[in-house]
């Protein structure tokens, strides 16, 4: 296993999913200040990409290892060092899906619901935003 850049001990792969979330997640607070200034084309496009390439992450570094908690069963329970990244894979997948049901509705199909469509906006960065905090959180009690 090839130890990571961060100083934790953590294999690279783990330290290259939490940096490159944390840019996106910077790059998601930025979209968010283009809404505030008004800029909503710019603000529109930029969720979206941000949202896309946060699918790459999640692919390469999370599937694979929730996978193999979920085959765990009820053992899973045991301890927090499965029950925590499990759990946060169910928020966490739970904050992406609204993230792209946001950015499609908004982008592409604007007749889906809501009709009032800001709600949904604050309420899946809100979430997804907390699932990086979370997943830091995993990051540190796996390897802190
Ligand atoms: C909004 C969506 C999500 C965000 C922002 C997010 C963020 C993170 C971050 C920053 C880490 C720490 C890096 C690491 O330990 O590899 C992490 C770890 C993890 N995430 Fe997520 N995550 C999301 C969605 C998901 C989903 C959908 C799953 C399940 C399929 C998942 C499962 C995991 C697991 C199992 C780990 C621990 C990986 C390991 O053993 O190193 N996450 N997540």
């Amino acid at each position: 296993m090839v130890s990571g850049f961060l100083g934790s001990g953590a294999p690279l792969a783990s330290d290259l999913t939490l940096l490159s979330l944390w840019v996106l997640g910077g790059g998601a607070i930025g979209g968010w200040t283009m809404a505030r200034r008004k800029a909503f084309p710019r603000h529109c496009r930029w969720m979206a990409l941000v949202t896309w390439m946060a699918v790459l992450p999640i692919l390469f570094g999370m599937v694979g290892p929730w996978l193999k908690l979920a085959r765990l069963g009820p053992d899973v329970f045991a301890q927090p060092t499965t029950v925590v990244p499990f759990m946060h894979g169910l928020s966490g997948g739970i904050a992406q899906f609204l993230m792209m049901y946001t950015v499609v509705r908004m982008n592409w199909r604007q007749q889906w619901p809501p009709r009032r469509p800001l709600v949904l906006m604050r309420v899946s960065l809100a979430l997804w935003l907390l699932s990086i905090a979370g997943g830091t959180g995993v990051y540190l009690l796996l390897y802190g």
